[in-house]
């Protein structure tokens, strides 16, 4: 079998995630440059790894990667590799770029010169005088960075990255991207035999992903992807790679997670989200006030949440109660672990302890951090 290179993409802070995934995945050998997770990988694995990645946020087909410091050298090297394994007679792409750090530090140029080279060496290969573009698309990436150029072909879709699962096609203000969501499960010790609740759950996304999690349900079954519409990555491998998948789904897990918000609309949209993303039966959805919650509904649990915060939504003085609340109520239950995403800085204050841990995170282009409060290993399971 052939062997091609691959790279995963990670928001930040989020690298180590999506490495393990590829570990649990069977990829070895991955190495991680800045926010890129390079493996090997045959022709299957595009399929495999669009269907079953969680945390990343696209999969990038590696074309090449180069010293580059002029112009001419940029536009010799991209002629050079071999576009037209990749890029269908019809097919249409378009050129993205950035560079950081570097000679030729002007992307449109460099954009420009990538798209040049690659039309000359396809309309060659083709033998024709101009590319039509009404076929296939090809979204094809430039990234220089201290002078070393990447090239690759995005193989989930410029529009719509991994986090787009096709559930949630109803949200509410300031939702968290799915891909987000499912890391803030997976950097939790939560496993589908202790209960989770999200208290402010919004759309519902934290608790979908924790479901999909727990009843092992790859998120990228129920979508398409660009390279679907490639020649060279056949039907057979998209319907292999997602019989796999199929054949790993637990459908007899008792899972018990939780959600709630003030919102009577956002419990709404988030029970049909749920369904949608099949998942309901393991996620129970009330309207509740945090303000009002006494005591855990049980010990053991794991909270996960994405409160209202500053820049996004909500009233600094409103917040800082909630904090205060969660902390009170769930943070002085030693069987309760407590996560908590936000920008706000007095959390730890307000909650009335210090973090075990603080991760440094990006929720979109909002500075956020993870707070993690762990409680006591459960000594027996839920029950
Ligand atoms: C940032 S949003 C959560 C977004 C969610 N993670 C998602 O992906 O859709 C914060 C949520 O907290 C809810 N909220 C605000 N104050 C609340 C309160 N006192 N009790 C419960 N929920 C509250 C809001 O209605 C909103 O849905």
């Amino acid at each position: 079998m052939e062997k091609i290179r691959l790279a995963a993409i990670s928001a930040f802070g989020l690298e180590a995630i999506v490495k393990r995934e590829l570990d649990e995945l069977g990829y070895e050998n991955v190495t991680t440059d800045n926010g890129w997770m390079y493996f090997d990988a045959e022709i299957k694995d595009i399929p495999r790894t669009n269907i079953n990645l969680r945390c990343a946020d696209r999969v990038m087909l590696v074309m090449g990667q180069f010293q580059v410091y002029s112009f001419e050298e940029l536009f010799d090297k991209t002629y050079e590799l071999p576009w037209e394994k990749w890029i269908a007679r019809d097919g249409k792409f378009t050129v993205k770029g950035k560079s950081v750090k570097s000679k030729l530090y002007s992307t449109p140029d460099c954009q420009s010169i990538v798209k040049k080279a690659i039309s000359k060496k396809l309309c060659e290969e083709y033998d024709v005088e101009w590319m039509p573009e009404t076929g296939a698309e090809f979204t094809v990436q430039i990234s220089i960075h201290k002078d070393i150029a990447t090239l690759s072909i995005d193989t989930t879709g410029a529009r719509e990255g991994l986090f787009k699962r096709g559930y949630r096609e109803k949200s509410l203000e300031a939702p968290l991207k799915e891909t987000m969501a499912a890391s803030l499960v997976k950097l939790s010790f939560w496993n589908k035999d202790r209960v989770l609740y999200d208290p402010m759950c919004g759309s519902g996304t934290i608790a979908i992903e924790a479901a999909l999690i727990g009843r092992n349900i790859a998120p990228g079954l129920n979508r398409s992807f660009a390279a679907q519409r490639w020649p060279v990555v056949k039907e057979e491998y998209w319907k292999s790679a997602k019989t796999e998948a199929r054949k790993k789904i637990d459908l007899n897990s008792d899972i018990k997670i939780y959600a709630s918000d003030i919102s009577k609309k956002a419990i709404e949209i988030a029970k049909e989200n749920a369904i949608e993303a099949g998942v309901d039966d393991c996620i129970e959805f009330f309207v509740k006030d945090v303000m009002n919650i006494r005591e855990p509904m049980c010990p053991n649990g794991v909270l996960i949440t994405n409160p209202p915060y500053g820049e996004r939504i909500g009233e600094t003085v409103d917040i800082q109660k909630i904090h205060k609340k969660l902390g009170q109520v769930f943070g002085r239950d030693k069987t309760w672990s407590v996560y908590v995403i936000t920008s706000v800085e007095s959390l730890e204050k307000d909650f009335g302890r210090k973090a075990d841990r603080k991760r440094k995170l990006f929720n979109g282009a909002v500075r956020v951090d993870y707070y993690q409060f762990f409680g006591e290993k459960p000594i027996r399971n839920r029950d």
